[in-house]
């Protein structure tokens, strides 16, 4: 993913994230420090950057906007890892695993309020109302997802819907308000709304893969976690309505038994492969990136443009 057209803006996100997470108590930073300079790919920030810059935006407001999101994208890291009890994040012990999930739930609290604190800051009421919906429709998306732990018979629209709400809308988000600070359009603003949204749920698609087929060491966290926490993603989705009937049984067996077995995971894993889940997972992780590259073409080239192409491209070769 080429982003040198915005490595300076991007270094003065990282600047800002020491500013914002500067408390009286000093286990905010220390926390928000840990997870933060872990090593996450800064996906939001870069496409909020770019759309803003396509936009003909060049003011400092794009650095604050794209470290809210940063931040709220953090936020709700801590959270879902102690939803999701992972003992690994970014290759490193995550926060609770180190601090506990007390102390996890509350600095994630902290990125959370001090996201809308510097928006409400900035004064704009639009891109209030933007991220206001954004993690209210986060938020929803990992309450259903917690509803449908175990439920094999997820239909393939309430999957989507489930994606696109914990993972698409806060890049949607990123996208759309670049186009909001360079005064766009309504339709410019939809266009790049879409855009982000394409994006994301290729992101979770390819995700929720590499969570069957990465090893720990290159994919930074645990994998199998979504087995092992009863998570049906799309590629088991795919492989449980071509299993036979002993096959779904096994799988039912496995998903909903309290504790999951390395041999349980190969199990699953072996269905998988023979039904081609994967496949057919990164096939319409292709799909959406198309989707998100089509959005663009009606924009004139020029480098962030090429950016944005190339970082949807990198979305579905990604392997951490
Ligand atoms: C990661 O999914 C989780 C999310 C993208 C959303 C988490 C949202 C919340 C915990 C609720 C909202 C919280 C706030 C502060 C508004 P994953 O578990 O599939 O990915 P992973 O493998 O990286 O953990
Ligand atoms: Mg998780």
């Amino acid at each position: 993913m080429d982003l040198s057209i915005i490595e300076d803006d991007l270094s003065l996100v990282e600047t800002s994230f020491q500013e914002y997470l500067a408390s009286r108590v000093p286990l905010i930073a220390k926390i928000g420090k840990h997870i933060l300079s872990s090593g996450g790919k800064r996906i939001r920030p870069a496409i909020l950057l770019l759309s803003s810059r396509l936009n003909g935006y060049r003011g400092q407001r794009a650095i604050r906007m794209a470290s809210i999101v940063e931040f709220i994208h953090t936020a709700t890291l801590l959270h879902d890892d102690v939803v999701d009890n992972a003992d690994i994040r970014r290759g490193t012990p995550a926060a609770n695993t180190l601090w506990g999930s007390e102390a996890s739930v509350l600095v994630g609290d902290f990125l959370f309020s001090k996201s809308f604190f510097l928006m409400v800051e900035d004064g704009n009421l639009k891109i209030l109302k933007i991220l206001a919906e954004a993690t209210t429709r986060l938020a929803e998306g990992e309450i259903l997802e917690l509803v449908k732990t175990g439920d094999l018979d997820i239909s393939d629209q309430e999957y989507m819907e489930l994606i696109t709400s914990k993972t698409a809308v806060l890049i949607s988000a990123a996208s759309q308000i670049g186009a909001v600070l360079g005064d766009a359009p309504e339709e410019i603003e939809d266009t790049m709304r879409s855009y982000g949204l394409f994006v994301g749920i290729a992101f979770q698609l390819i995700d929720d893969c590499l969570d069957y087929t990465s090893t720990h060491e290159t994919f930074g966290k645990t994998i199998g976690t979504d087995l092992r926490e009863g998570k049906v993603t799309f590629p088991l989705i795919v492989s449980y309505k071509k299993a036979d009937g002993d096959e779904k049984r096994r799988i039912k067996d496995i998903i909903l038994s309290e504790k999951i077995s390395h041999d349980d995971f190969d199990k699953v894993q072996g269905l998988i492969e023979k039904y081609k889940g994967v496949a057919a997972t990164m096939t319409l992780a292709r799909e959406y990136v198309s989707k998100a590259k089509k959005c663009l073409e009606s924009v004139p080239r020029c480098g962030e443009r090429d950016a944005l192409v190339d970082l949807a491209e990198y979305i579905v070769k990604r392997k951490h």
